[in-house]
């Protein structure tokens, strides 16, 4: 649906005025890519609802004149999955970004979809309390729980699912439903916060979320631990997992990702297989034990040196590189663009997994590369080319699919943080078999007409 009716455009500027509703050819431009290469089709509109009551209404309205409906939070994704590709309106959720109440003796948080990350973070910060899972991105809160994102200090504190307790949902027809409780914990009946989690608004809107924090650990420190080889390195990563010694951090960067940062951000580090590691404790001794045994775990594994970056300085500008690891390639490459691998498998799987992927990556003789969330099993390959070259392109495309098979092989996933959006459909019968029937069975029994998010997920 390319353009709105009248009757349509009318309804929308009575409900939410003319500043809040938009069918200029500048909003919905804006509202037609996230970070990916994935293209979608133009939205019809945008609408920016600032209630719940709002939401509830937009949905309702679009759901008897069958418009399709595609949240947007911060357009932070990588698999295109807030992009429209059936047009309709676009409900940008980005003026629902109050912070509700920061509660610190239930190390809880109420707030809206739209509140960034960041911003969380920040408040939270004035209680000693943060909100853990960290994708890098500035996202908002909406979008972290529409993809289940994650990232690097997801091996100790989880994924978003793991730090939300409860939802306001407006589903499809507008209806508005909570789904489970502030309580800690709970066994009451089938878990729907965690289907709406990672259900990239195919079910319905998010428009409230009771959020867990996490005290700011007293003593944080990051270390980053060289190997000679890709295998060496996510060998140790298995021993670390296996040692107790709970990591917050665990990642595999590559030599030429690390030359990449070198050159940007002035790192200094060698330019080998290398990981970054980071250990939060209460005590400068506590530390400095865990520091040890890990140094002489990594060392077994072959590791050649072990540096500490424990002043607040250091260990700043070394995640905020490996934070800009996306945009640090985009920029070695103008006018290119990516393609990125988000597999996961075991733990155990893991150093066969990475060998496979650059083995993959050498072969096809392509750009790409390997890194990842270690500690998870997570594995990133961004794939480097030229969109408008086909036959270079569908050379990305033939390493992209051998690595998301060997993972879903090695009883792993095509995703373990980005979600499936556009990128990942082609997968998820190979992944889910029969399940991925019922995922379809519950999309209908939510939205039978299928106008939300369409095209995702299915
Ligand atoms: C990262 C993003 C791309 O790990 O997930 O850098
Ligand atoms: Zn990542």
């Amino acid at each position: 649906m390319n353009e709105l009716q009248e009757h349509h455009i009318t309804f929308f500027k009575k409900l939410v005025g003319s500043d809040r509703f938009s069918t200029g050819s500048s909003h919905r431009e804006l509202h037609v890519r996230d970070i990916s290469a994935h293209h979608g089709s133009l939205p019809a509109g945008v609408i920016f609802p600032t209630t719940t009551e709002e939401v509830s209404r937009i949905l309702a309205f679009c759901y008897d004149n069958d418009i399709p409906v595609t949240p947007w939070g911060a357009g932070t994704s990588t698999e295109g999955n807030p992009v429209p590709v059936c047009g309709g309106l676009v409900v940008d959720l980005t003026m629902m970004n109050r912070i509700i109440a920061i509660r610190p003796q239930d190390l809880q948080a109420d707030v809206e979809p739209g509140v960034l990350r960041k911003e969380l973070n920040r408040q939270a910060g004035q209680f000693g309390l943060f909100f853990p899972p960290d994708p890098g991105a500035d996202a908002t809160i909406g979008g972290m729980i529409a993809n289940n994102a994650s990232g690097v200090q997801t091996v100790k504190y989880g994924a978003t699912k793991d730090n939300v307790l409860r939802l306001v949902v407006v589903l499809p027809n507008g209806e508005v439903i909570h789904t489970g409780c502030k309580a800690p914990k709970s066994s009451s009946g089938y878990d729907l916060t965690r289907l709406f989690i990672g259900s990239e608004g195919t079910l319905g809107i998010v428009t409230e979320i009771t959020v867990k924090l996490s005290g700011i650990p007293a003593i944080r420190m990051a270390a980053t631990i060289p190997f000679p080889d890709l295998a060496s390195a996510s060998q140790a990563v298995a021993v670390l997992i296996g040692s107790g010694l709970g990591p917050a951090a665990l990642e595999l960067l590559p030599p030429e990702l690390i030359a990449l940062m070198n050159r940007e951000k002035g790192l200094g580090l060698e330019e080998v297989p290398t990981l970054f590691c980071e250990f939060h404790g209460s005590s400068d001794p506590v530390i400095e034990e865990t520091a040890t045994l890990a140094r002489e775990l990594c060392e077994e594994c072959g590791a050649v040196g072990f540096r500490h970056a424990s002043d607040e300085a250091g260990r700043t500008a070394l995640w905020r590189a490996r934070h800009e690891a996306w945009e640090t390639i985009h920029r070695a490459h103008p006018g290119l663009e990516t393609l990125i691998v988000d597999a996961a498998v075991p733990i155990s799987a893991y150093p066969d997994m990475v060998v496979f992927a650059q083995h993959a990556v050498d072969q096809a003789g392509v750009i790409g590369y390997v890194f990842g969330h270690a500690g998870d099993g997570n594995l990133h390959v961004v794939l480097v080319g030229d969109i408008r070259d086909g036959a270079a392109w569908g050379r990305l495309e033939t390493v992209n699919h051998s690595i998301v098979e060997e993972a879903i092989r090695k009883g792993g996933t095509c995703t373990g943080e980005h979600g499936v959006g556009i990128g990942k459909r082609k997968f998820m019968p190979l992944e889910h078999g029969g399940s991925y029937e019922w995922m379809r069975r519950i999309k209908t029994l939510f939205d039978p007409k299928g106008l939300m998010n369409p095209g995702k997920i299915f």
